[in-house]
């Protein structure tokens, strides 16, 4: 199965939002395999940001995820990456559909509540920045078989 990452911003933190998004990851079927909170610094966010770090707007979007801790958490699930990417919606909050996390929660391109891996390579590296080995947990998940058919799960 794919492991995707999901940051919930300062905008989702101070309008008190972890739950409700959290639980709709839930309610889907993903696998929460990682999840903490932390205050992310200049050093994680240029590393993190490095396609934006020339952007006129860099500056503001690092101050604005510096200005509270945010949380972040791997997911598992068949396809976690595209699913995962498409229930956040369109970065910009005023586009996204209705339905999706940004769609329902924001209203601006930056307080956009959520970040979320948009492929396997960005995945892979951004699980690697946000935790440590011994922090991703692998457990066995008893509702399995209701969440998925055996050669579904196979597939990955
Ligand atoms: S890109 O270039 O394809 O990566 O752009 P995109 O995925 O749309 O956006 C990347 C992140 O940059 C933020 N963003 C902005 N912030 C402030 N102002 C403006 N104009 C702006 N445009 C993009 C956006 O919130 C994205 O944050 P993440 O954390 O990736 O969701």
């Amino acid at each position: 199965m794919e492991r995707t990452l999901i940051i919930l911003k300062p905008s989702a933190l101070q309008r008190r939002l972890i739950g409700e998004i959290l639980t709709r990851f839930e309610r889907k079927g993903f696998i929460i395999c990682g999840m903490k909170m932390m205050r992310l610094d200049e050093k994680i966010l240029d590393d993190h940001y490095s396609h934006l770090t020339d952007k006129p707007f860099y500056p503001r979007i690092k101050k604005s995820m510096m200005s509270s801790p945010v949380v972040v958490c791997c997911v598992q699930g068949v396809n976690a990456i595209p699913v995962v990417h498409a229930m956040a919606g369109v970065t910009n909050g005023r586009s996204a559909a209705p339905g999706t996390i940004r769609g329902d929660f924001s209203l601006s391109v930056q307080e956009n509540v959520i970040h979320t891996s948009d492929s396997a390579k960005t995945a892979k590296e951004e699980i690697g920045r946000f935790f440590s080995p011994e922090e991703i947990f692998e457990y066995d998940i008893a509702t399995l078989h209701y969440l998925y058919a055996d050669d579904e799960v196979a597939l990955e």
